[in-house]
Formats: C-alpha cells, structure tokens, sequence
C-alpha cells in the first residue's frame, strides 16, 4: 500500500518572517498520521536551516533544485554534496518553471536526477505538457519523453526514491485544476509507463502525485482517484489551506 505524499512547494515566496510565520502558524499545528502520508515542505534554500531548525518533526524538508555539477568553480549554484550535507532528505527536480525560465531540458533533468539519486536524496520529479500540447493531442507523447529522460540515468532500484509529480503546466497558478478524470488519465498511464519500462515492483510502489491549482476545495475529490497518490502544492502552501489540503489526504 503506498503512503500518500504532500510537497508544499514554496517557490520563490516569503521574506524569513513570512516563513517563520508560515511555520508557526499553520506548518507546526499540522496534525497527521505518518502511517498513512508523508508531508514535506520546500522553501527557498536561504531560509533551510531555520525551517530545519523550527519544524515539528513529522514534516520534512525539501528543496527546489540541486545542481548538475558537484561542489567547485560553479558561481551560484548549490550541489547535491551540500543538499545531503545539511542532512536535507528531497529536492524538487525538473519542475516546469525551471523547465521554462531556466532552460532545463528533459536530458538535464534527467542528469539532476541521477546526480541527486547517486547521493542518496529522495526526488519529486516533476512531469507534465502545456496546454499547446494538450489542445495537439500530445499529452502522453510529451511525458512519456520526460519519463524516458529520466528512466535513461537511473537504475531500477534508484526508483524507489522517485516520487513522480504530474504537474499539467495549464493548471499551475491559473486557478484552472485538472478534473479528477483528466489527472487520473494521465496518473494511470504513467503508472502503466512505470510497469512497462520500469517493472512490477515501481509500478506498484511509486506515488504519483498531482501538482495545478491544488486547494481545499478539490483536494478531497481528487484524492478519491485510484493513481493520485497525493499532492504538490504551489499557491495554497502558503496559507491555512494547506492543513485541509493535508487532512484530505490523511
Ligand atoms: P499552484 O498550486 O500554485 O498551481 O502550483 C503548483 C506547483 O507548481 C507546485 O509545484
């Protein structure tokens, strides 16, 4: 039985006091089951060692990227060595901002992938086409190539610290969420894509999460669907909405 999983990915939101707020006011008071969901939080890596320093202990610490190169001359990056370092257990990779402001390709995600993977982090890989591609018909052509990026780097074992986050680029921050139908279509075939390409075993234990326009008013439905195996969070992590988000899921 898989545990479900709420990111709450909090970009590049909240001066330190906006974060020790969040923190005290709404992250700390969650109350879930750690049998039943996995919760995890991303700020922005300045604010890390406070978060680390300040959370209730249920709730881990994510963060939004890691490098493709090691530690070394690479003026402003932050690598995978001193993710793990600051003893951090997830990074967000290859999510669709990065993907369209910062030029990450399906090979480059697939390469922090691995990077990450070979250093022990757990990753929330992030999938999912544009509303071009979907008005074309693209839909699984397109994540069915993110996947197979990411599939050429690893090995099958590596899987197992894969969460997979399906995160339709038309549905994040628009206030547009998938339908329950339209998230479970594309939950089911990369859950097919996982037992084809991958095998039995990751097909039954990997989490697909579903990241677009999440609140507290849809996360309830969606939970219901058989593929979604909880959430990433953008807009509603910010605010009291995240505590009802979690509690769908719990
Ligand atoms: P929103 O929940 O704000 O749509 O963002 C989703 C997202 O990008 C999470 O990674």
């Amino acid at each position: 039985m898989r545990r479900y999983f709420v990111g709450g990915n909090w970009k590049c939101n909240n001066t330190i006091a906006q974060t020790q707020s969040l923190i005290n006011t709404v992250i700390n008071k969650l109350v879930f089951d750690t049998k039943k969901v996995e919760v995890a939080v991303a700020p922005i890596f300045l604010h890390v060692p406070w978060v680390q320093a300040n959370i209730q202990k249920n709730v881990q610490v994510a963060v939004q990227n890691s490098s493709l190169t090691k530690m070394g001359a690479y003026t402003g990056e932050i690598s995978v060595e001193q993710v793990k370092d600051l003893a951090i257990p997830w990074v967000i990779l290859g999510h669709s901002e990065r993907r369209q402001y910062y030029g990450e390709t399906n090979e480059i995600v697939g390469k922090k992938t691995r990077i990450a993977l070979d250093y022990q982090l757990s990753v929330m890989a992030c999938v999912g086409e544009k509303l071009a591609e979907r008005e074309a018909g693209q839909t699984t052509q397109v994540i069915q190539a993110q996947l197979d990026a990411i599939k050429k780097e690893l090995t099958t074992d590596q899987w197992s610290k894969v969460v997979v986050a399906y995160e339709p680029v038309w549905a994040i921050g628009t206030g547009r969420t998938a339908s329950p139908e339209q998230a479970q279509e594309v939950h089911a075939f990369i859950r097919g894509w996982l037992k084809s390409q991958i095998g039995t075993q990751a097909e039954q234990a990997t989490r697909i999460i579903y990241g677009g326009s999440v609140t507290e008013k849809n996360a309830a439905d969606l939970i219901k669907q058989p593929d979604l195996d909880g959430f990433l969070v953008g807009g509603a992590a910010l605010k009291p909405a995240f505590a009802d988000i979690v509690a769908a899921a719990n």
